[in-house]
């Protein structure tokens, strides 16, 4: 592998489990970082340390930044454009695709080659096989760097439109959110039994993974929009079990916020006469005119 040199800017959690990854993984490795003293630790593993941001921009071919948010990356990045022209950006800050868009013409306008992506990991994860990177951008930028990407875990280039990574970053972080609202509930109501959650805990987790086996099917649903065929259990009688879900939570003195919403969007495809069909139906009712 090319052991072309790199450079990282925000050395927090993430921008910190980057930097080891690419300094263990043999690259020379340039930090950065707002707030002093937060690169010693990567010095000690062999990173050099900038002496300021201008020199961290200039110091790599490949410029990687993780920052907060979109407005931290435009507040570190404006005062440096003219260092990061003809340079490589991959922005692995979270933001919507709007702003990858916006950052990937910030970056054409200055002659910048501009990856965006979305990590799909928590920071002990980089560099293990657990972790997935979403990319999108320029293809043959992503391509010159790929091998030192592919440090950090497993690359996906999603395609040239700078703002699917995002997208399917924040779809996967959707379906997360979800997952976690239904198990922070299902838990909550074990517990109002002092059911031990040290049984509960590993028979939901199964109970979830068990479940996420239909996500394919469904997924094929709402690309076809036929909801009608295949269903082993229709929504009309889902509707009627979910109602039993709201009064047991109300009955036990929990509130079902997290789960209401499900419901609602359930009753109504069962009104608008969908009883028969699946219950993924209900992303016709998301569905903006
Ligand atoms: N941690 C995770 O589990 C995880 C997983 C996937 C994606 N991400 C994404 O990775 C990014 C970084 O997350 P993190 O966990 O490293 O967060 P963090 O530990 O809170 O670190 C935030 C970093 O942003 C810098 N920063 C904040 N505002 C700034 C500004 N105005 N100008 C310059 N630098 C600024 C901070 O610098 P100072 O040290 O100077 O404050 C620090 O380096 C986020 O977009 C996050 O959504 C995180």
């Amino acid at each position: 592998m090319s052991k072309s040199p790199v450079t990282v800017l925000g050395l927090g959690a993430m921008g910190t489990a980057l930097a080891t990854a690419f300094v263990t993984g043999g690259l020379p490795t340039t930090v950065w970082n707002r707030t002093p003293g937060k690169a010693e630790p990567l010095v000690a593993l062999g990173a050099t340390a900038a002496d300021g941001l201008p020199s961290a921009v200039t110091a790599s071919e490949l410029v990687v930044v993780c920052l907060l948010d979109h407005d931290s990356v435009h507040e570190t990045l404006d005062p440096v454009a003219d260092g990061l022209s003809g340079r490589t950006l991959v922005n692995l800050t979270n933001g919507t695709p709007a702003q990858a868009r916006e950052m990937a013409g910030w970056a054409a306008g200055r002659g910048i080659a501009y990856v965006d992506g979305g990590i799909m990991a928590i920071p002990p994860g980089i560099g293990t096989e657990q972790a997935f990177l979403l990319y999108s951008g320029s293809r043959s930028a992503f391509d010159a760097f790929a091998p030192a990407l592919e440090l950090l875990g497993a690359p996906r280039f999603v395609g040239e439109d700078p703002g699917l990574a995002a997208l399917l970053d924040i779809a996967l972080l959707s379906g997360m959110y979800g997952m976690f609202a239904g198990a922070f509930h299902a838990l909550a109501l074990a517990n109002t039994e002092q059911f031990p959650a040290a049984e509960f805990g590993p028979l939901l987790a199964g109970w979830i993974t068990a479940m996420a086996s239909g996500i394919p099917h469904y997924a094929h649903q709402i690309e076809t929009g036929d909801y009608a065929t295949g269903v082993v259990s229709n929504i009309g009688m889902q509707a009627a079990a979910f109602a039993n879900l709201l009064e047991t939570a109300e009955a036990q003195g929990l509130s079902p916020e997290l789960l209401a919403p499900l419901g609602s969007l359930m009753s109504r495809r069962v009104a608008d006469g969908h009883g028969r069909e699946d219950v993924s139906g209900v992303v016709e009712l998301l569905k903006r005119a």
